[in-house]
């Protein structure tokens, strides 16, 4: 097992300047370029948790994903900060993917399936134990709590695809005739594949009348 370097304050921008001067290296234009402009095709919704980065894991550079995290990626339609990042994304950068992506092993998932306080937090993590109400047949019969937290990691990620569907911004530019995919996928920190959960959708279709909104 290799011991690890405790990552200090100071260290980080002896980092900095490390990476500019590899980068430099290997392209003397690349913060030039970088610097005018970006027009990422995808909007990345996932969770705080330091080891879930939506570049790594994806295998792709700054300027490819616009991202948004927050603890347990969680979306709800009363949050400006998602809102404002949603609507500046499809509207103005026009992405045409929306990715919600959780992680198996999501301590703000697990939590939510406690009954311990963890302060202000519990507040966010209400809208976790929703979903889990929402779902709670089918959770309550999942007797093994990995596996029943595993299944509360995914259908979070399901209720975070179809919040984002019902909101105007989405619904709007679907009406528009704009092309817009969500998805839902969640990571695995044990393997670090992701896994697509296949809720992806293009249209309003699967929504039922009251969310449906007329433009
Ligand atoms: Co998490």
């Amino acid at each position: 097992m290799c011991v690890k370097e405790k990552i200090t304050y100071e260290g980080l921008l002896k980092g900095n300047l490390q990476w500019v001067e590899e980068t430099l290296q290997s392209d003397p234009e690349y913060f030039n370029k970088l610097s005018m402009g970006h027009k990422p095709p995808i909007l990345w919704i996932g969770c705080s948790d330091s080891r879930v980065p939506a570049n790594q894991i994806t295998n792709t550079n700054p300027g490819d994903i616009f991202v948004h995290r927050n603890i347990a990626n969680v979306v709800v339609h009363t949050d400006m900060n998602m809102l404002s990042v949603l609507d500046y994304a499809v509207n103005v950068l026009e992405v045409e993917h929306v990715i919600v992506c959780g992680h198996y092993g999501c301590g703000g998932v697990e939590a939510a399936l406690g009954s311990k306080q963890h302060g202000i937090i519990d507040n966010w993590l209400r809208n976790i134990k929703d979903t889990y109400r929402m779902h709670n047949h089918e959770l309550d019969l999942i007797s093994d709590p990995n596996k029943r937290c595993e299944r509360l990691v995914e259908l979070n990620v399901i209720e975070g695809v179809y919040n984002l569907s019902k909101t105007s911004i989405v619904q709007n530019k679907w009406a528009d005739g704009k092309k817009l995919a969500l998805h839902g996928w969640v990571y695995s920190l044990q393997t670090g594949f992701i896994k697509d959960l296949k809720v992806s959708c293009e249209a309003n279709d699967h929504l039922s009348e009251v969310f449906k909104i007329i433009k």
